[in-house]
């Protein structure tokens, strides 16, 4: 049986196993530095609004600040008898300074303590993974800049459509990643609110002052209720459904490299330094850090599925199951972390295999199809009469095992009399999308631009 630390009323021992089962040290010692840095805020303001003595608030922060340096190097000992990192930060000073540790739960509760780490943990690694999002966009920018000439089969149904820039396709990654950046800020945003004060959930009778606190930690607004300041755990949904979403992005994005990389496409090398060899198979080269990034996006929605589900049916104010909160946090932003920084290396050492992806377009002259129906529009056709007779031509060129553009000017004219000489310049790739004028579409002078957009935006 094992002796309970914050059990005055208990007269019985607490049972082993549920011992275990009921301690969150293992992976809350992840908040160690900011509950001390909480702790000195709040020894701090204790001392200023003299609500506990002067000589007792400076050995606090004396012994906090060298419990601080302990956890920076390692060295720290984390007692067996704590529960949690509150409590083990709080046995660490008592063993030091006896009853004087005492004196620092005064008006603080470890559930506003443990919001109030929680929410710190939230801003800092939020700001972290942002700048992350925003390597890898400009990582993927660089690529895209270095690939304007190239043009790819752009693809609907994972069919040939129309060519594109493969730049183009780049950037829509970017303007995915972009919004993840808003998400996460967004929840970096409502992540900056200071709890600490709230203590159960009532608030205190002494005098604190919330705002010193809130200043000396540097969060820009307090939090307005004590009740939910406690129970709220929307700030860890709201970085959980944004990481969620991101990875959704950059697993379609791993999947788009991983076919590219197949023998089929062979539009892309990828880096040795990500990739494996098979225990069987000598030639392979397995593009297994896209693989398993893209796996990775079922355990972030893991994650956000398994906090909505905590939450969903608690009472006010705290209740113990969100102490389950921390694990698919933590998970979820090293898996964020993880995933940024390899694809950030594995884009910028990409190369684009530009011999092949030529070899790929000029296989299938159908990809030109809505180029052909384009050109009787401009010869005033109505566009469903263009597409039904392209229609016809593709299918004759599949017939008779012949490439559309090797077909006679007569001949096509048996299609529609509006064909003339200048048809033949349509089967050309860059035409193509040069041909294209709308804003925000795959045309080389307003990709050029937006790639100097995002430049300047993402190294301003
Ligand atoms: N380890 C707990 C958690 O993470 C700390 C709060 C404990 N509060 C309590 N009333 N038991 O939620």
């Amino acid at each position: 049986m094992t002796k309970k630390l914050w059990g005055g009323r208990f007269k019985s021992e607490q049972d082993p196993v549920f011992w275990q089962f009921q301690s969150s040290i293992d992976y809350d010692k992840e908040l160690a530095e900011y509950d001390i840095e909480g702790s000195i805020a709040h020894v701090k303001m204790l001392d200023k609004a003299k609500i506990i003595p002067k000589k007792q608030a400076q050995s606090l922060l004396k012994v906090l600040s060298q419990i601080l340096k302990s956890i920076q190097n390692n060295t720290f000992k984390i007692d067996p008898k704590a529960e949690d990192i509150h409590t083990a930060i709080y046995l660490a000073i008592k063993k030091k300074l006896d009853k004087t540790a005492d004196y620092l739960h005064t008006a603080r509760s470890r559930n506003d303590q443990v919001v109030l780490d929680l929410r710190m943990y939230c801003k800092d690694k939020l700001s972290l993974v942002i700048s992350q999002v925003k390597k890898l966009q400009l990582a993927l920018v660089n690529l895209a800049k270095s690939n304007m000439d190239v043009v790819i089969p752009g693809l609907t149904h994972t069919q040939h459509a129309v060519p594109i820039l493969l730049s183009h396709q780049i950037l829509a990654y970017v303007s995915m990643l972009e919004r993840d950046a808003e998400r996460l800020s967004g929840a970096r945003e409502r992540s900056d609110e200071m709890p600490l004060g709230s203590c159960a959930l009532a608030g205190t009778s002494f005098t604190i002052d919330r705002k010193y606190v809130a200043k000396l930690l540097g969060f820009s607004t307090l939090s307005e209720n004590s009740i939910d300041a406690v129970s709220d755990r929307d700030f860890v949904i709201e970085a959980l459904s944004a990481t969620s979403i991101m990875f959704m992005h950059i697993s379609r994005f791993c999947e788009d490299m991983i076919l590219f990389a197949t023998s089929e496409f062979d539009f892309i090398d990828i880096s040795e330094a990500y990739c494996t060899g098979s225990s069987i198979m000598p030639q392979k080269k397995n593009p297994d850090a896209l693989e398993l990034i893209r796996g990775a996006s079922s355990k972030a929605y893991a994650n956000l599925n398994s906090c909505l589900v905590m939450m969903k049916g608690l009472p006010l104010a705290y209740n113990r199951d969100m102490q389950l909160d921390k694990e698919p946090l933590f998970s979820s932003i090293k898996l964020s972390e993880d995933a940024l920084t390899i694809l950030t290396g594995l884009v910028k050492t990409l190369k684009i295999k530009r011999e092949s992806i030529v070899r790929n377009l000029e296989q299938d002259q159908s990809i030109f199809a809505l180029d052909i129906a384009d050109y009787l529009v401009n010869k005033k056709m109505p566009f469903t009469e263009a597409h039904k007779v392209t229609g016809k031509i593709v299918a004759y060129a599949i017939d008779k095992n012949l490439k559309i553009s090797n077909l006679p000017i007569a001949e096509l004219k048996k299609f529609a009399k509006e064909f003339g000489e200048d048809i033949y310049k349509v089967f050309d790739a860059k035409r193509s999308v040069m041909s294209k004028r709308s804003i925000g579409s795959t045309n080389p002078l307003l990709v050029r631009q937006q790639i100097d957009k995002w430049l300047k935006k993402l190294k301003g």
